[in-house]
């Protein structure tokens, strides 16, 4: 890990969800926290896949601890982040197939992300890559983030389970401020009408407007970089993909600066209890 000193600046944090599984979410993850890194940005990616954790494969890499390890006295998570590259590019693993973590309670959330608050404190900006899903570690995780990012895919399956996604967490939690990515597009106007079709239900159903963060294009470079270990931005960051998902860190930066102030009260993951109330 590199960065030491305490980020003078605010730390945006930002929930990649989706209802359906296999849309783009970790890849999405990684390459838009590449594309902020190379734009000068300290970055943590954080696994929160807890089911099924995967960023390290993208990476090539075998975390010797992870987030299991923090419940255990004495580690502290400094002993557990990884720097993907040199100057703050940094990556917090999660353990797969470990069932204390899927059935993590309200309490250990708590713990957990208390414990981290001061790391996270260090960087620009924190993703998080979740599970696919409703499962309560993905509603209380996304809840408390500033920024989320709702990722679907042009098929109507992924529309009505991204749908499912925004009901619940608006219904029980009182998120309303959704930012839409619409992967795997053969057309910007594609991505467009895409959102266009889930903005307007969540409008009638739902009276809230999500906000369209754009598309990213079905490109084989995604895979190609998948099969490699690399991150697309490191190995195709000409394709098509790799520029769409720069537009998209483009308007996530300038969320984080319309955010400016606002993200330096509180923690940077919205306290659970105060949430709930
Ligand atoms: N824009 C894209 N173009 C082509 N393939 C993609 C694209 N985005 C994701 N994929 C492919 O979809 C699969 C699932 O991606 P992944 O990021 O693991 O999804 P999730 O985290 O949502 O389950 C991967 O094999 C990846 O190569
Ligand atoms: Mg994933």
């Amino acid at each position: 890990m590199n960065t030491t000193e305490k980020n003078p600046n605010a730390t945006l944090s930002v929930s990649i969800l989706s209802g359906k599984g296999g849309v783009g979410k970790t890849n999405l993850a990684l390459n838009l926290g590449f594309a902020l890194f190379r734009a000068g940005h300290r970055l943590l990616v954080m696994d929160f896949d807890v089911g099924l954790a995967n960023i390290d494969v993208l990476l090539g890499l075998s975390p010797e601890k992870n987030l299991q390890d923090l419940f255990r006295p004495g580690v502290v998570a400094e002993d557990v982040v990884l720097s993907i590259e040199a100057g703050g590019f940094d990556f917090l693993p999660a353990a797969s197939g470990v069932p204390e973590l899927l059935e993590m309670d309200e309490d250990m959330r708590e713990a957990l992300f208390s414990k981290l608050n001061d790391v996270f404190s260090r960087y620009d900006y924190l993703f998080l890559d979740h599970g696919a899903g409703i499962s309560p570690n993905v509603l209380s995780a996304a809840s408390m983030s500033r920024m989320p990012v709702l990722v679907v895919t042009p098929e109507p399956t992924s529309l009505t389970d991204g749908y499912a996604v925004i009901k619940v967490l608006s219904a029980q939690y009182k998120v309303r401020n959704f930012h839409i990515l619409v992967n795997q597009v053969a057309s910007p106007r594609e991505a467009e009408t895409t959102f266009e079709r889930l903005a307007s239900a969540c409008e009638r159903f739902l009276r809230l407007s999500p906000s369209f963060l754009g598309g990213v294009h079905t490109d084989p470079a995604v895979p190609e970089a998948v099969r490699r270990q690399i991150p697309l931005m490191k190995f195709a960051p000409k394709c098509r993909a790799a520029q769409d998902i720069l537009n998209i860190a483009v308007k996530i930066h300038r969320h984080r600066q319309k955010l400016g102030q606002k993200l330096k009260t509180g923690p940077i993951l919205k306290n659970l209890l105060e949430r709930a109330s």
